[in-house]
């Protein structure tokens, strides 16, 4: 089997058009332009590049887009005094602090210094717990775009065996939440998981998130099975020249693809879905904060 490949790429923009949307109503009807604050401590490149492209991003959706960029010795009570302004600021309705911070801040000290009602990373306790027990408000980016995804390739998920290969607060965690709220059998594999490949081989969906590079093999992979990688590494590619590099997933790609039903690549895979739903995120918390419903038809 030659799997399907799920164009991430393609699919976020498509949502980023229904979000322009979104965002034009706000604006024409209710006077409200959604404002989205990215805050960037220290110059790690990959997160530099990050947070460059979700800056371009929402000002292109029409949203007013504030980067903050702060320097890499930011002390924790600088950078809390900042996440403070921004919960005061009513041209803000989502805050991002891009992860990781610098060793000297503490990063659950910031997150919970963000205002819930403008937590569009869906970091904080309130909107993991509102997550958990099912109420409406932001939703964790990554995990949303990865149940996009899978929900637009397979359809309903009810009783499919899924299996998640990382435990982070980031992805593990909220996309357990997530595949339960679909009904899906859920089992989350970690670096302690005995016999990982004999769990992968039981799985309908696999979602890896481990960040080591090509770590699942092909032959872990249940043929015709729905494999979403979101893993992002940069390894060297000494074929392409001298210190050349490239991207590469959690998932040995080209061997995955040759027994999957269905796969992500990488890059294009669930990397621009992440930024969509960030922006969708920020519609939703607008709304909310100005007693407006969120829009049902971005995430849902
Ligand atoms: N670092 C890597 N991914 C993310 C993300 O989705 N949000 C934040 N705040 N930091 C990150």
């Amino acid at each position: 089997m030659t799997a399907t490949i799920i164009d991430g790429k393609s699919f976020a923009e498509g949502l980023r058009g229904r979000i322009a949307g979104h965002v034009q109503r706000l604006k024409a009807e209710h006077g409200i332009t959604p404002g989205l604050a990215v805050v960037i401590v220290g110059h790690d490149p990959a997160s530099q590049v990050y947070v460059t492209n979700k800056a371009r991003q929402t000002a292109e959706v029409g949203m007013a887009s504030f980067k903050h960029e702060l320097p890499e010795d930011t002390s924790e009570a600088d950078l809390l005094a900042l996440v403070h302004r921004l919960n005061n600021d009513d041209q803000v309705h989502g805050i991002l602090v891009q992860m990781p911070v610098p060793k000297q801040i503490d990063s659950i000290k910031v997150i919970e210094a963000i205002a819930p009602s403008k937590d569009v990373d869906c970091f904080t306790p309130a909107n993991v717990g509102k997550v958990q027990i099912g109420l409406p408000g932001p939703v964790s980016c990554t995990p949303l775009g990865c149940l996009m995804l899978l929900r637009d390739q397979i359809g309903s998920l009810a009783g499919l065996n899924a299996v998640i290969i990382g435990r982070s607060n980031l992805v593990g965690k909220p996309m357990m939440q997530l595949l339960l709220r679909e009904n899906c059998t859920v089992t989350v594999a970690h670096s302690r998981t005995k016999n990982l490949a004999d769990v992968v081989r039981g799985a309908d969906i696999v979602v890896a998130a481990v960040g080591r590079p090509e770590m699942i093999r092909g032959d872990w992979i249940k043929p015709g099975a729905t494999v979403i990688d979101v893993g992002i590494n940069r390894i060297p590619a000494p074929e392409r020249g001298e210190g050349k590099t490239r991207l590469v997933g959690d998932v040995a790609y080209a061997e995955a693809a040759a027994i999957a039903g269905a796969i992500t690549p990488v890059p294009g895979g669930v990397g621009p879905m992440t930024i969509a739903c960030l922006l969708a995120n920020t519609v939703t918390t607008a709304s909310l904060i100005n007693g407006l419903a969120p829009p049902t038809d971005l995430t849902a």
